[in-house]
């Protein structure tokens, strides 16, 4: 068992880590124009205009809090003069509008994906991973919030003295397992989901977060060209799934047979 304490909360989150930043690089080196959103507003845009804000908005105040809450000691919070109690109320209640307002943004997407034929068409395998695990990270996070902040009694759980530290000394390998080991379930599930998703960030679309929105406005555009045969490594990039084989069946009818 400690062997397994040991891999999760000690090695698990820096090969998650490593995984990152040896994707962040080679997606820089490969696929420069690929690092977009792969937006697909050309397909539908009355959904996504609702639903799009909800979740990145949300997701705005859930990195803030988790910046508030992770990185920042009690003692800093304590010291400007923030109870305790003070903090817990004020991580609580707007993180709990933020997770909510995440976890409906983020159904409306996927709503939009599966059940707009095109949208669901233009959606990749890394975007069904990325999905999978998006999900999991935001309702691992959300339930771990409400079950033991919001309905769990009036301090709720204090992750400042075990989950907060613990990363701080992991950042900096000063690596502690043994401080995770009684953490309870739901955020023991929500920090591995969280690693779990920053490991296949980079490999998927969510590697725009990176360069919204600045980047976007001074790099040339991604120029569409129409598809030909001839298949390069580019093209069988691993973000980039050909639009043909959605179709297969479509162009096999449809294409001409030369000769016999
Ligand atoms: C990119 C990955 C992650 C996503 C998408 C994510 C998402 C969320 C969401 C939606 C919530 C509930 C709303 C909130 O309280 O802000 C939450 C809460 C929380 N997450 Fe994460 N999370 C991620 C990574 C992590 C990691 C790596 C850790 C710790 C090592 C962590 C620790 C926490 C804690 C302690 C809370 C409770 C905050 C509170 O109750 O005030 N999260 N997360």
């Amino acid at each position: 068992m400690e062997h397994f304490n040991n891999f999760l909360w000690g090695a698990f989150p820096w090969l998650a880590i490593a995984a990152f930043f040896v994707g962040i690089f080679w997606r820089w080196r490969t696929d420069q124009f690929g690092w977009t959103t792969h937006s697909s507003q050309i397909y539908e845009s009355k959904l996504l205009r609702l639903s799009s804000p909800l979740f990145h908005w949300g997701m705005v105040f859930v990195v803030i809090g988790h910046l508030m809450g992770l990185a920042m000691p009690k003692s800093w919070t304590r010291a400007v003069g923030i109870s305790d109690h003070a903090y817990h109320l004020i991580a609580t209640i707007p993180g709990s509008i933020a997770a909510v307002a995440v976890v409906l943004g983020f159904c409306g997407l996927l709503y939009r994906r599966i059940v707009n034929r095109s949208v669901f068409l233009s959606t990749s395998k890394s975007d069904k991973v990325m999905y999978v695990f998006l999900g999991l990270a935001l309702l691992s996070g959300t339930i771990a919030t409400f079950s033991t902040q919001v309905f769990g009694g009036p301090q709720g759980y204090d992750y400042r003295e075990t989950i907060s530290p613990w990363l701080r000394d992991l950042i900096v390998f000063n690596i502690h397992p043994e401080t995770m080991v009684d953490v309870p379930w739901q955020f023991k599930l929500h920090v591995l989901a969280g690693f779990t998703i920053i490991a296949v960030w980079p490999y998927t679309r969510l590697v725009h977060a990176f360069s919204a929105p600045v980047g976007y406005v001074t790099r040339p555009y991604v120029v569409y060209r129409s598809r030909d045969s001839r298949a390069t490594d580019m093209r069988r990039h691993v973000a980039w799934e050909p639009v043909r084989n959605h179709h297969s069946q479509l162009d096999k009818s449809e294409t001409p047979s030369h000769g016999a």
